[in-house]
């Protein structure tokens, strides 16, 4: 923890100016439909009834053999839930469902040229292709259950098909954002173990058809240089009987996988049912070292968790047609586009392009012509489809009858837009606060039985006991200020350990308010999310922002550590230091501070090298919004770089009292460059 939420100039600042707002009731029409109405609902998930209450989330699934115990501690902090069950979750999210709704669209994919037709892959198809995809995975690469396997794709059909085929076969999937870089991806295939990546060639993004299958050949070349063979690299079409890449296959380890399935077709694969707290993927995310973390999630406690909340926040209901425009390649995507959705039966819509291409009603001609009436995004696409389009939703015949926004705080004027013009205002909203390591929801108002409240994310969803407090251990009551929000409670979605390093995991997320590290009771183990809130007199808690060393840009997770070891691959660049800058449309986005090595001048030239060097490292989600070449960095005597100094620089604040810098005159002439005049 390196920096106090409430003193330094970040997401935490920006959103601890805004005001208590009014509440905003659900309407009766949507009370009337909603899954969750029983105000007992939260004393039936009250902590003395912890753990037994979450047996209503673990009997939303189907098990091979039902569990016996619901939480078992005994190598506290790692839980494991519902111990002595076993399942497989693609019966779960498909077989299951044939029986009665075998012909049901599960999955409705609208590629982003509008030329070409939407695809509807029905329960039966999706079982089909599942089943396919499963036997090749076994019987061509030799996976089976346990083993790791990379998988960098976009937002196509075949990535659903391959993560549910993986969990047939209890092989953990590593699902790597399509976004991000060769290297990056290099990376995870090195930490995970992976001896088999499966990607695509290419596709469309702003209306031109992306060479993909590029990246996978940096991602093996890297993983080799960190030890780690990778032995066959399937490369899904994203036109079957063509090849969009530029790359060539290499001969005897790249492999077209529609070729390979031909092999396959009409095969089936038994599910290989597995105990609940076998992991079932692992997810990547940033945090404050440089080195992702891979957040290890477990089968039965996971999925159980995905398929409550996505039933009782997001109110899904069999019939509805349900629209995340989140990628799969993020924990949302997983949760809330793949599993949750399909766990209940559901129709998820699938997207693969941006919202705004080509024009503002893109995302709206979608919602009307599939009719779909719960809608999922992130503030920052909703602070862009405002910008761009503000009257554009009033063109189109949708009615939405429930939208979620996740990711980052929304402000009070964008959530009343999104309320008001885009859910017609009688769209119930749920903000819901959570992490890629919290599996599902921690905070969301219960969308029909709690009022919302523009700028809060809510009380904490059933089931989940925050606490926050201050640097000391001592407990921020409501109405008390801003502190490090905890979780009391393990809850089943919560992730097992990082993949590999429990040390780091103890670490990072539970040390800190810890009395007792021998301790094999859950109550002594807070969950520290790395995130400042209040709570208000009501109950409802505010996300003020992170306040550890990670940037979230667009609501994409993004380490400071990371950008600035980019920069730095650069030869010229003897420092680099990263803020966040405000942003109106993204929220925040990096702004990069470099010095140079002696003997080097600054130029145009150069800057367009580091940016291009953060690009390749990361990907361009991570792209800086500027590079400021500085003669040297704001240090305090010990010599560790102020990046709160160069933060309140970047943001036109009040650099503050900088007298005790070793060297004070630098700031000046940072703020003169930076700013002008
Ligand atoms: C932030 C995304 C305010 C928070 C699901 C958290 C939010 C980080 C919200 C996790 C929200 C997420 N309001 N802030 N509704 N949702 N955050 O792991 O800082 O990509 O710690 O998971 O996003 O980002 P991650």
């Amino acid at each position: 923890m390196s920096e106090k939420a409430t003193t330094d100039v970040n997401e935490a600042g920006i959103a601890v100016h805004w005001q208590e707002e009014e509440y905003v009731h659900p309407t009766t029409d949507f009370i009337a439909q909603a899954n969750m109405t029983d105000p007992t609902i939260h004393d039936q998930f009250g902590l003395d009834k912890f753990p037994n209450c979450f047996k209503q989330y673990a009997d939303l699934l189907d098990w091979y053999e039902y569990w016996h115990t619901t939480l078992d501690t005994s190598d506290a902090p790692c839980w494991k839930w519902f111990v002595g069950g076993k399942l497989n979750v693609s019966y779960n999210c498909v077989d299951r469902h044939l029986a009665d709704n075998k012909n049901k669209a599960a999955i409705i994919y609208a590629p982003e040229p509008e030329s070409e037709d939407h695809l509807v892959l029905t329960y039966q198809e999706l079982y089909v292709r599942v089943n396919e995809t499963a036997a090749l995975l076994q019987d061509f690469c030799g996976l089976k259950h346990g083993d790791r396997v990379t998988i960098h794709m976009p937002m196509v059909p075949e990535l659903p098909i391959t993560m549910l085929a993986c969990a047939r076969l209890g092989v953990i999937h590593s699902v790597v954002f399509g976004g991000f870089s060769g290297k990056a991806c290099g990376e995870r295939i090195a930490d995970s173990g992976s001896n088999v990546l499966i990607t695509m060639d290419s596709y469309y993004r702003n209306g031109k058809l992306l060479d993909h299958k590029v990246k996978a050949d940096e991602a093996v070349a890297i993983a080799n240089e960190e030890g780690q063979e990778v032995d066959k690299v399937l490369v899904w079409q994203r036109y079957r009987d063509k090849y969009n890449s530029e790359t060539p296959m290499v001969d005897g380890r790249d492999y077209f996988t529609y070729d390979v399935l031909k092999e396959y077709r009409g095969k089936r694969i038994d599910p290989v049912w597995v105990p609940a707290e076998d992991p079932l993927f692992l997810m990547y995310t940033s945090g404050t070292t440089g080195k992702p973390k891979g957040c290890q999630h477990s089968t039965g406690g996971y999925l159980a968790y995905a398929a409550g909340t996505s039933k009782y926040i997001q109110d899904i209901h069999p019939e509805d047609v349900y629209w995340c425009m989140a990628d799969i390649g993020w924990i949302t995507g997983h949760s809330y586009i793949v599993y949750g959705p399909l766990t209940l039966g559901a129709t998820t819509v699938m997207f693969e392009g941006v919202p705004v291409y080509p024009d503002p009603g893109r995302a709206w001609r979608i919602a009307e012509q599939l009719d779909v009436n719960i809608f999922h995004t992130a503030p920052t696409t909703i602070r862009m489809l405002r910008k761009v389009g503000p009257d554009e939703p009033a063109k189109y015949n949708y009615k939405f009858k429930h939208m979620t926004t996740v990711g980052e705080p929304i402000e009070p004027e964008v959530w009343r837009w999104y309320h008001k013009v885009v859910g017609r205002g009688e769209a119930a909203i749920v903000d819901t606060w959570w992490q890629t390591e919290t599996g599902g929801f921690l905070c969301s108002t219960v969308p029909g039985l709690e009022p919302m409240k523009p700028g809060s994310a809510g009380p904490a969803v059933p089931g989940i006991h925050p606490i926050i407090y201050d640097d000391d251990g001592k407990e921020v009551g409501a109405g008390g200020g801003a502190g490090n929000i905890c979780i009391q409670n393990p809850w089943p979605g919560a992730f097992q350990t990082i993949w590999g390093d429990r040390d780091r995991y103890v670490t990072n997320y539970y040390a800190r308010y810890n009395t007792n590290p021998d301790s094999k009771d859950w109550r002594d183990w807070p969950y520290l999310t790395g995130d400042a809130a209040t709570l208000s007199e009501d109950g409802y808690y505010r996300i003020l922002g992170r306040i550890d060393d990670v940037i979230n840009v667009s609501g994409h997770r993004l380490g400071t550590k990371e950008i600035e070891s980019a920069g730095l691959v650069v030869q010229e660049v003897a420092e680099s230091a990263v803020v966040s800058m405000a942003d109106e449309l993204k929220g925040v986005v990096p702004d990069l501070y470099v010095s140079l090595k002696p003997g080097y001048e600054a130029n145009d030239a150069l800057k367009k090298k580091i940016i291009d060097a953060v690009i390749r490292e990361i990907g361009p989600i991570a792209k800086p919004a500027h590079v400021h070449i500085v003669r040297d960095m704001p240090k305090t005597r010990s010599g560790k770089i102020m990046r709160r100094v160069l933060s309140a620089i970047s943001n036109g604040k009040d650099t503050g009292d900088v007298t005790t810098l070793a060297n004070p005159d630098i700031v000046e002439e940072i703020q003169k460059m930076v700013q002008g005049g």
